[in-house]
């Protein structure tokens, strides 16, 4: 159906196939971007007037390392631009990718699917013309069927459309990157018209070798709740052997070197520690198990449940960790806290096991200062009542704890020597087990981690070297 779009008048090449991106957040945005990257017309619809006119003038609402970059060029080049109007973006395309967002429901863990039903309706009543309707949000499966009859439904009459998934992997941090380098391209439920039409859409990563699986419509939206599901396993299966290890003087990321370099296992997600946070893997392990409740898949539901506790676990293992540091209370105590996002490179702080533990220890009394690169303000923002620094020093000064939340690297290349002398104790919990142990320990810091022991500092003889201790 796909070859009904073009003009392939003799002579002229066919003009490759225009693009709309419903949604712009961190998908979508960087999806429009990558698009315009790869050579393609696109137009990014959004409903928020603040967030089109931000993005339509080159500036980025959230902090994702080269997008801005990206979409300064794009927006030069003419191959993009932003707007409110839905009606207009879809008259002028032929391929309309769905980038909503699918949060988790208040008071419930299914995913809330209005945004991107009300998008697929929205395309849908637009259509002028043939054309494919591209789903890349994460769903419950099941959910793609349903929107393919409302496409069906809304859909004018004599305007051929058709709904396929594929599914989006990318990571926030290194979204550019991923999405113009992708592992796998998973195209799902597509006719052999629309499938033609997403070899071309992603020819340039087909060319460098990515793979490209077309599959079932049911599996594309099962392979990337499946992924995250199995990355959010790996984590939890760690933090739980992190547990294990700290019962029995072992050292849990030793251990994940060695068991790592077995190539059924491999190192990466491996990293024990105050566990996974941010806008998907908590909600899509949930969306999960909740729809894997629905339709009976009980052992589904019980492995998710058992990471998700796991999980969350760890955040109150850093707080006891912190409370049992400041001699069992932590009520009138200096903490200072390095790390806000949920991970390092970005400014997001939902769900972040960061701020989570920063906020819990602040309830219990403790006076909390926390410092990231990025998430201050979005942090800030969440927990107006907790004090936020603007560096590391400021963070630090007179605390009686340091706790290490979230790994920045200019964290893990601060000056432990210079910082010794800014705090009241020095006492620093690694909370991601990043630190350069012997460094901090010679600089006179007990440093503890999960999983891994304390490494205390060693009093050294004049002239003798200190050397770490593993407790
Ligand atoms: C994730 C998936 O990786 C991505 O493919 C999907 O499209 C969206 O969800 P993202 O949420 O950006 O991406 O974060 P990711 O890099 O996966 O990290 C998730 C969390 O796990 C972070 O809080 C991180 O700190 C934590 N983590 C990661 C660990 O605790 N240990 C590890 O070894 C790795």
């Amino acid at each position: 159906m796909f070859g009904m779009m073009r003009d392939e008048a003799a002579g002229s090449p066919a003009p490759r196939p225009r693009m709309s991106v419903i949604g712009t957040g961190y998908l979508g945005a960087t999806h429009a971007a990558a698009m315009a990257e790869l050579g393609f017309d696109v137009v990014g619809v959004d409903t928020d007037p603040a967030k089109v006119e931000a993005l339509s003038a080159g500036r980025v609402p959230f902090y994702e390392p080269g997008l801005e970059e990206l979409i300064a060029r794009h927006l030069a080049t003419g191959r993009l631009r932003f707007t409110t109007d839905l009606t207009e973006a879809v008259a002028v395309s032929d391929i309309h990718f769905v980038c909503v967002g699918t949060p988790q429901q208040t008071g419930s863990h299914a995913a809330d699917l209005r945004f991107v039903e009300s998008a697929v309706a929205g395309v849908a009543r637009a259509l002028s013309h043939d054309g494919v309707v591209v789903g890349k949000s994460t769903v419950p499966v099941g959910t793609a069927a349903r929107l393919r009859e409302l496409l069906g439904a809304l859909a004018p009459e004599g305007v051929a459309a058709e709904l396929i998934w594929n599914p989006e992997f990318l990571r926030e941090g290194k979204a550019v990157e991923d999405t113009l380098h992708p592992d796998r391209v998973v195209i799902g439920g597509a006719s052999p018209g629309a499938a033609s039409a997403m070899r071309e859409v992603y020819a340039a990563p087909i060319a460098e070798g990515t793979p490209f699986l077309t599959v079932g419509l049911e599996t594309a939206e099962l392979v990337k709740v499946s992924a995250n599901a199995f990355l959010a396993t790996k984590i939890s299966f760690i933090n739980a052997i992190a547990e294990l290890c700290t019962a029995a003087d072992a050292d849990v990321s030793t251990l994940a070197d060695a068991i790592g370099l077995d190539g059924r296992i491999g190192r990466r997600f491996l990293d024990a520690g105050l566990g996974f946070g941010g806008g998907c893997l908590p909600k899509d392990i949930r969306a999960l198990m909740h729809r894997a409740g629905e339709l009976g898949a009980l052992e589904v539901v019980g492995l998710m449940q058992q990471v998700d506790e796991i999980n969350m676990a760890q955040r109150q293992r850093v707080v006891e960790m912190a409370l049992s540091a400041c001699g069992g209370s932590v009520l009138n105590a200096r903490i200072g806290v390095l790390g806000a996002a949920f991970k390092p490179l970005t400014d997001d702080v939902r769900d972040s096991p960061a701020l989570n533990v920063a906020a819990a220890l602040h309830l219990r009394g403790a006076q909390v200062t926390v410092f990231d690169p990025a998430a201050g303000e979005t942090a800030h923002r969440t927990f107006p009542t907790l004090s936020f620094a603007d560096g590391i020093r400021d963070a630090l000064v007179d605390a009686h704890v340091v706790l290490l939340l979230t790994e920045w690297h200019e964290f893990l290349d601060a000056d432990p020597v210079a910082l010794g002398e800014t705090v009241r104790t020095r006492t620093i919990i690694d909370a991601r087990n990043k630190l350069d142990a012997a460094r901090w320990s010679a600089a006179g810091w007990t440093v503890i981690g999960l999983g891994t022991g304390v490494t205390r500092p060693v009093a050294a003889p004049l002239g003798v070297p200190a050397v770490e201790l593993l407790v």
